[in-house]
């Protein structure tokens, strides 16, 4: 049975454009996968570990630095257990609301927990490597004001640019994105939100049946 992530990244509840396009999505998604599991992060609802000094010094170790002893070894293994939860998905659904031109911090705290060595990337002597396989992703992002058609003074994409890193580096190949930008600045909102929400039921139905 394949299993579907859905990380919220938005706090806005019943107000999130990003949550009501995952909505269609999810909708699509159970029709076309009668059998799939779907498990909801929501980043901030559930109590999630701070990526703090013990688990960056229990990453640390792999690195050469320290030894995994202690409270460096329970915050690795808060770590792990996390991370599990992440790897065991086949599938993600990920919520990323622009804050600040980049993603929120509860995003980036989860990001920092999971992309670990040995668990999520492998080092050697050429560098770093992804270590997942076969994972794929579909990725909503809001902005309320920013949008690449308009000038640098609305702000720029640190948003997309880093998740595609970010997705890239650990090994989900497969993204597929849809972008409901500059909500607050658009005149016809209706209409971008109806396209984006047939956007999330085709690629549920072309990508994720
Ligand atoms: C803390 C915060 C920071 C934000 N920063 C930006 C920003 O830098 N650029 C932008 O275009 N919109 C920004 N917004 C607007 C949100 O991106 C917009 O409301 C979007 O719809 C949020 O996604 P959601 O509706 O799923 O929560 C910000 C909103 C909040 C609450």
């Amino acid at each position: 049975m394949k299993k579907l992530l859905h990380i919220i990244g938005s706090p806005r509840k019943e107000a999130s454009e990003s949550e009501k396009i995952a909505a269609a999505f999810i909708e699509q998604y159970k029709k076309s996968n009668k059998d799939a599991q779907i498990d909801v992060l929501n980043l901030w609802t559930e109590k999630m570990p701070l990526f703090d000094g013990n688990k960056a010094a229990a990453k640390m170790t792999f690195f050469g630095t320290g030894t995994l002893e202690g409270d460096i070894k329970s915050a690795w293994d808060e770590v792990v257990s996390v991370t599990n939860r992440f790897t065991s998905a086949d599938e993600y659904l990920i919520t990323v609301p622009m804050w600040n031109g980049g993603i929120s911090w509860t995003l980036k705290n989860y990001i920092d927990t999971i992309t670990q060595p040995g668990l999520t990337f492998g080092f050697g002597a050429e560098g770093y490597f992804p270590l997942l396989k076969n994972k794929k992703a579909c990725v909503i992002y809001t902005s309320g004001v920013y949008s690449p058609a308009l000038p640098k003074p609305f702000g720029l994409d640190f948003q997309a640019a880093y998740m595609d890193w970010w997705l890239e580096f650990i090994g989900v190949a497969e993204i597929h994105a849809i972008k409901l930008l500059s909500n607050v600045l658009t005149k016809d909102i209706a209409k971008d939100r109806h396209d984006a929400n047939k956007q999330a039921i085709e690629i549920a139905k072309s990508h994720f049946a």
